[in-house]
């Protein structure tokens, strides 16, 4: 098959205050006017900090199955609006399943109003700033549809003055944290903690969720959603998506906390862990970077 071909890389521009492309902003109206029912399950993250992981749970708490769907078909991705493809409101216009998981990157003073009105309930995962900054850098690397990376330190440096697609890390798990803690609508998960015992946040996820799957589900769930048995599933590990280039990375990774140790130089961890402490010195947000 011939390969579809897309215009050169994005570029980045402020929009409202928060550097995205216009591959998630060219739907703008309709993505703001998106009507959410009451028992949409949102899952919203700042990208690259497990969000196919967690989308994978979720798909198989619910439907448990083998199916020969897509994930992103599955749980479509809100905001994407990229040339050639539907687009997410359009996926999720022909979604027929109930309840509907929906993917989003969007910072919390971007999500469309009809969630909190409708009171939706909401899977926010985080993950620690040095892993995300490495995952991040990789994806740019090998997704045409992201902005050049540049070399590793300049994309570091990107990282640090919130210049990204989907904006500032600092400013995006501390605004869901803060939204939290008057909401109790949102689940706030992180990381390291499912890589610690995947199994204990499942069963945090189902309880925040209503779900009485059994053990056997769960233990199911569990061992399908395990880092080498999704690389190996093609409607999983984005081996069809035709913006990525496996050939630069794969999407499966790593799959690991503390893989920051093989890309950060001491000297940039020493000024990265300064920065951190000015930036996020009002916050009662921790985040382990090994575990
Ligand atoms: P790495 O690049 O560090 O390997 P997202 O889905 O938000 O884009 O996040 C992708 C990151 O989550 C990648 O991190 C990927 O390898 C990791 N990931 C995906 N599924 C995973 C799993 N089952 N276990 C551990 N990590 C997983």
């Amino acid at each position: 098959m011939e390969r579809m071909e897309l215009p050169p890389r994005p570029k980045l521009f402020d929009f409202h205050g928060v550097s995205m492309t216009n591959y998630f902003t060219d739907n703008w109206n309709n993505v703001q006017n998106f009507q959410a029912r009451p028992d949409d399950i949102l899952i919203a993250t700042y990208p690259k900090a497990g969000t196919t992981w967690v989308s994978y749970i979720l798909d198989q708490l619910y439907y448990d199955q083998s199916s020969p769907v897509c994930l992103l078909d599955r749980v479509p991705f809100l905001e994407l609006h990229i040339p050639l493809i539907p687009s997410g409101i359009e996926m999720l216009d022909k979604l027929t399943t109930t309840p509907r998981l929906i993917k989003t990157h969007l910072p919390v003073q971007f999500l469309p109003k009809s969630f909190w009105e409708q009171k939706c309930r909401v899977v926010y995962v985080a993950r620690n700033a040095k892993d995300n900054a490495v995952s991040y850098f990789h994806f740019d690397r090998m997704n045409m549809a992201q902005p050049e990376p540049g070399d590793w330190n300049n994309f570091l440096q990107r990282f640090m003055d919130g210049k990204m697609v989907f904006g500032s890390w600092y400013d995006h798990v501390t605004g869901w944290w803060e939204k939290k803690q008057t909401n109790s609508n949102i689940h706030y998960m992180f990381y390291e903690d499912m890589i610690e015992d995947t199994g204990r946040e499942m069963d945090r996820l189902c309880s925040f969720l209503g779900l009485s799957s059994s053990t056997e589900d769960k233990d199911r769930v569990r061992e399908r959603s395990q880092f080498d048995n999704m690389k190996k599933n093609n409607m999983v590990n984005y081996s069809t998506d035709f913006v990525m280039d496996f050939k630069i990375s794969p999407f499966m990774r790593k799959g690991k906390v503390g893989d920051w140790k093989n890309h950060f130089t001491v000297a940039q961890s020493e000024q990265f862990d300064d920065d951190y402490k000015r930036k996020m010195k009002n916050t009662h947000l921790q985040f382990r970077t090994t575990i």
